[in-house]
């Protein structure tokens, strides 16, 4: 999985959740993609998470150098056009990213 690590100013949560809350919806379309979370801390950090799990390391990859820099330019998935003067200041001021593989998983025994 790959967990973007979002450094956010108190004063920048309800704008970076606002910001998500009109993200472009891309990533569900895009070729192995499995889940997307975004995490708001509560206790330990004050880093809010964005969580996604990919088929593979490729499928992660194909992303990051296409559909994933649309979806940052803030253009909605429709067509682009905007200046740069337009993109708002950034919510975040801070990012780092993530990469884990799945050691071990379990779920609920059934019944
Ligand atoms: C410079 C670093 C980054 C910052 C500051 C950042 C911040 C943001 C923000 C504010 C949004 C909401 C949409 C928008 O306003 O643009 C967004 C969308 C998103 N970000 Fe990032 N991001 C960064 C890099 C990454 C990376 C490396 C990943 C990889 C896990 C990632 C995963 C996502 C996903 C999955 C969405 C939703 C896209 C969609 O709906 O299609 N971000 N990000």
């Amino acid at each position: 999985m790959k967990i973007n690590v979002l450094t956010v100013p108190a004063a920048q949560r309800e704008s970076l959740e606002q910001r998500f809350a009109a993200r472009a919806g891309a990533v569900e379309s895009s070729d192995g993609f499995e889940w997307f979370e975004l995490l708001r801390p509560l206790e330990g950090t004050d880093d809010y998470l964005v969580y996604t799990r990919w088929r593979s390391e490729e499928d992660f990859q194909n992303w990051m150098s296409g559909p994933m820099q649309a979806a940052h330019r803030g253009e909605g998935g429709g067509s682009g056009g905007s200046g740069e003067g337009e993109r708002p200041k950034p919510a975040a001021t801070g990012s780092t990213l993530w990469s884990f593989e799945v050691v071990q998983q379990a779920s609920p025994k059934q019944g």
